[in-house]
C-alpha cells in the first residue's frame, strides 16, 4: 500500500471488474482505451497487463478509489458523458501531466501547435526578459508551455474566471515554473495595462464557438466543460475581434499575434487583421489534421 493507494483488490476480481466494465463502454460507444486509462490513473496497472489479462495473476492491487467508487467514476463516464480527463482529474499537454477540472476547458492536442508556431517566429527577437502573454490562460496548458520553451521569457497569464487561475496556479507550482509566470484575473488584456507596448508575443486559444452551436456539441464538451471558455458570441468571433483591435497597443513593433480559431474561422481573422491597420506578416497555419485553424501577424513596425 502507498499513501495515494489504500485500497486493495485481488488482481482476479480487478480483471473481472475490467471486463465488465469494457463491455458496457462497448454499449456506450465508448473507447476501451479510456477504461484502460482510467485504471492506469486509479491502480497505475499498464495497458499491456489488462489486455493480455496478466493482472489477474496478481494477488494484489492497490487503489486510489473503492471499487466501488471505481464503478461510479466509470458509470459516470458513460452514463453522463463526463469527460475521461475531468474524471481522473489530469489531462496531458506536451510534456506535461496537468490538473483538470470542470472550471477549465480540457486542453486540446491541436493547441501545443501554438508553441511551435510562436517558437518558430520568436527567433528574430534575441533580447532577454521578454514579456509573452497568454490570454484565457484556463489550466495554464499555454503559458506552462511558452514558460518551458522562452527559458528567458517572462509570461503573463489571464483569465476571467478565478477557479481557472487557481488550477493554472497549481499547474505552475507543480512543474516548478510559478516563478516564471504572473497570473492575473481578468478581461483579456486589461490586468496587463502597466506594460502596454512591451509585449514580444500574445498567444490565445480563445472561446469561438458560435452560440448557436453550444447545444449541438458532443455531450461531452456541451455538458461538462465551462460555458464561458467555449461561446464566440454570436457569430463566434466576438472574442477574436476584440483581441484584434486591442493587442497593437500592448504589442511592441514586430510584436506577434498569435491565437487558435474554429475550423474555418481563420481567412474572417485574417479580414479583421488586415482591416485594424495596424499589422502586417498576416499567416494562417494548418493542425496536426491538416486543417487550417491558426492565425499569426506581426504588429506594423512603422505605427
Ligand atoms: C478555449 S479556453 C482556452 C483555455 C486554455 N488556454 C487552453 O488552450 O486549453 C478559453 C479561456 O478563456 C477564458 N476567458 C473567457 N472570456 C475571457 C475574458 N473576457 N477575459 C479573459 N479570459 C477569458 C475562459 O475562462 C477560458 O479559460
Amino acid at each position: 500500500m502507498n499513501s495515494s493507494r489504500p485500497f486493495v483488490v485481488s488482481g482476479l476480481t480487478l480483471h473481472e471488474w475490467y471486463q465488465t466494465a469494457k463491455e458496457f463502454a462497448s454499449q456506450a460507444e465508448v473507447s476501451p482505451a479510456e477504461l484502460e486509462w482510467l485504471l492506469q490513473e486509479v491502480a497505475g496497472i499498464g495497458i499491456l497487463d489488462l489486455r493480455l489479462g496478466s493482472v489477474r495473476d496478481r494477488p494484489q492491487i492497490w487503489l486510489s478509489v473503492s471499487l466501488e467508487d471505481l464503478t461510479k467514476l466509470w458509470q459516470q463516464r458513460l452514463d453522463r458523458r463526463m469527460p475521461i480527463q475531468y474524471l481522473t482529474g489530469v489531462a496531458y499537454w506536451r510534456d506535461f501531466s496537468l490538473v483538470v477540472s470542470p472550471a477549465v476547458l480540457i486542453p486540446r492536442p491541436e493547441t501545443e501547435c501554438l508553441i511551435d508556431i510562436a517558437v518558430a517566429t520568436s527567433q528574430d527577437f534575441t533580447d532577454d526578459n521578454q514579456h509573452w502573454a497568454d490570454l484565457g490562460t484556463g489550466s495554464g496548458a499555454i503559458a506552462l508551455g511558452l514558460a518551458t520553451a522562452l527559458p528567458t521569457a517572462k509570461i503573463h497569464a489571464v483569465d476571467r474566471s478565478l477557479e481557472a487561475l487557481s488550477i493554472a496556479r497549481r499547474n505552475a507550482e507543480r512543474l516548478g515554473l510559478s516563478d516564471r509566470i504572473t497570473f492575473d484575473r481578468g478581461d483579456w488584456w486589461e490586468p496587463l495595462s502597466a506594460l502596454k507596448g512591451q509585449f514580444t508575443g500574445m498567444v490565445s486559444n480563445p472561446p469561438y464557438i458560435p452560440s448557436e452551436m453550444l447545444p449541438d456539441l458532443q455531450p461531452e464538451v456541451a455538458w461538462h466543460e465551462p460555458p464561458l471558455a467555449l461561446d464566440g458570441g454570436s457569430d463566434g468571433l466576438d472574442c477574436l475581434r476584440h483581441l484584434v483591435n486591442t493587442a497593437a497597443d500592448y504589442l511592441r513593433p514586430g510584436g506577434i499575434w498569435l491565437v487558435e480559431t474554429m475550423a474555418g474561422q481563420p481567412p474572417a481573422v485574417a479580414d479583421l487583421l488586415q482591416q485594424q491597420g495596424q499589422y502586417s506578416h498576416v499567416q494562417i497555419s494548418p493542425d496536426l489534421a491538416g486543417i487550417d485553424r491558426f492565425v499569426l501577424a506581426l504588429r506594423s513596425v512603422e505605427c
